[in-house]
């Protein structure tokens, strides 16, 4: 390689992910849907790793997180009580001489983003929660919420989860899913949709360890970041003025990525004090009635933890790292898609994604297809290494080595196992294996693959 890398536009990485499966918009046949997309076969097999490196670094290596899956149809008192109901809103205008709707808060000089008109009305507070019918009647009180943060699911679930594993302070619970706003503006492809997936931890501490765990948090995400590939020259912290807090929040700390579009919000850590536990507490309180009713007659539900030496209850604070995995994998692909000119003049456009992440593990090229021997050996060799549990195993026959090759680069395959006509040379058969970012090739006996890819495939959580 000559050394010449150029990273892709924004319009580059759509394209790519289009044309190799990767994301697509949603009903696409139909005309699309603004703000919403479908991951393909190779983009639900990244989003997939992707969650699993988080889960796996939040709950499986740590002993102070339990895990929870909480529904997306949310009561509507929740949201009313947590505060969403009066506060989650956007101020809109629109412009009256081309009717584009804009944020206002997002104007450049008063002016309509679309046509420049100044004619524009007075900005109005939208918001942003999608409601859904509940039931069959369909009248102004039977209607839901489909949840707009995953952590509320978390903070109904709190005294559940600690009754049911016995949890003292300090100890987290953890969710990822689905969430969704109705965004006035969804735009930079998967950046700001109206339906995606959170990775939340809701972080339970005593009440004035909260600052030092909030520092904590802030490393631990950004470490956790750079371990999924994402170069720190392009990670930078913003810590939001108090002006421009969330209605919950003490403090919060977002962790920005330069993505194509500029420096934007990946992840904020925030200290939402006792707020949520401390309102769904005092609002089970009002609603007695409601209480009373609980299936198991629980009347009790208070968000609380017991203080055993004052023989009192207190409400915990939290710290709640909050990261948005489309704009992961959108970061992810920034980073890794780039055109590379090779030394012979021609160009190569390569996925370095950790390997970790990347949609196959390896392709198994036979390298002619007609030659019965070399053809047995490639798919003996497939199907054993699809049984590792490694991942996907590609079993590549379409197209020559050369263009196999270039597939594999550029969806982000670490490396190509070729079986030729060497392989059956030696007493001991082998294969060559082609390395992605070096694209430097070795031989290896067929009997030291599998430590091998296990060696290579090693989690980085
Ligand atoms: N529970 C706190 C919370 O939801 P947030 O800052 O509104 O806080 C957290 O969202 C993360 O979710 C953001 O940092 C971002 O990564 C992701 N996110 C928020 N809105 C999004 C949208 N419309 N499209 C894609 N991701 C979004």
């Amino acid at each position: 390689m000559s050394g010449d890398v150029c990273k892709l536009s924004m319009g580059d990485i759509v394209s790519l992910c289009k044309r190799r499966g990767f994301i697509f918009q949603s009903a696409d046949v139909y005309g699309g849907l603004q703000g919403i997309y479908d991951y393909g076969p190779l983009g639900v097999e990244l989003k997939n790793n992707l969650k699993a490196a988080w889960w796996r670094s939040i709950v499986h290596e740590r002993d102070d997180v339990e895990g929870i899956d909480s529904s997306l149809i949310t009561h509507r008192l929740v949201l009313q009580h947590s505060g969403h109901e009066d506060t989650f809103s956007d101020p809109m205008v629109d412009c009256r001489d081309c009717q584009c709707r804009m944020r206002a808060d997002q104007l450049m000089d008063g002016k309509c983003e679309s046509c420049g008109s100044k004619n524009l009305t007075e900005p109005r507070q939208f918001n942003l929660m999608f409601r859904a019918n509940f039931g069959a009647l369909q009248d102004e009180s039977s209607f839901v919420y489909l949840r707009p943060e995953t952590a509320q699911g978390i903070f109904t679930n709190f005294k559940n989860v600690v009754d049911s594993t016995s949890r003292k302070l300090p100890f987290g619970i953890a969710q990822m899913g689905k969430s969704f706003r109705n965004e006035v503006t969804p735009r930079n492809f998967i950046f700001r949709m109206r339906e995606f997936e959170q990775m939340e931890l809701e972080f339970f501490v005593e009440p004035g360890s909260d600052e030092k765990w909030h520092g904590k948090w802030v490393e631990e995400r950004v470490n956790w970041w750079k371990k999924q590939g994402l170069d720190s020259d392009k990670l930078k912290l913003f810590h939001q003025p108090k002006e421009d807090l969330a209605h919950y929040a003490k403090a919060t700390v977002d962790i920005l990525y330069e993505f194509p579009h500029g420096f934007e919000e990946l992840e904020g850590i925030a200290n939402r004090t006792d707020f949520d536990l401390g309102s769904h507490s005092k609002n089970q309180e009002e609603l007695n009635l409601f209480a009373k009713v609980l299936p198991n007659g629980d009347s009790n539900s208070k968000l609380v933890m017991q203080d055993l030496e004052n023989n009192s209850q207190f409400v915990p604070y939290v710290i709640e790292p909050s990261a948005g995995l489309d704009r992961g994998i959108l970061a992810i692909l920034t980073e890794g898609f780039r055109r590379e000119i090779l030394e012979n003049g021609s160009e190569r456009v390569v996925l370095r994604l950790k390997p970790h992440l990347t949609p196959f593990k390896a392709a198994v090229v036979p390298l002619a297809k007609n030659n019965p021997r070399i053809v047995e050996k490639a798919r003996e060799i497939a199907n054993h290494l699809k049984m590792l549990g490694l991942g996907r195993i590609k079993y590549e026959d379409v197209g020559n080595i050369g263009k196999a090759y270039r597939r594999h680069d550029e969806i982000g395959t670490p490396c190509c196992i070729t079986v030729d006509f060497d392989t059956f040379e030696a007493v001991e058969e082998s294969v060559t294996v082609r390395d992605r970012d070096s694209m430097r090739q070795r031989r290896i006996p067929i009997k030291e693959l599998e430590f091998f890819l296990k060696e290579f495939y090693n989690p980085g959580s």
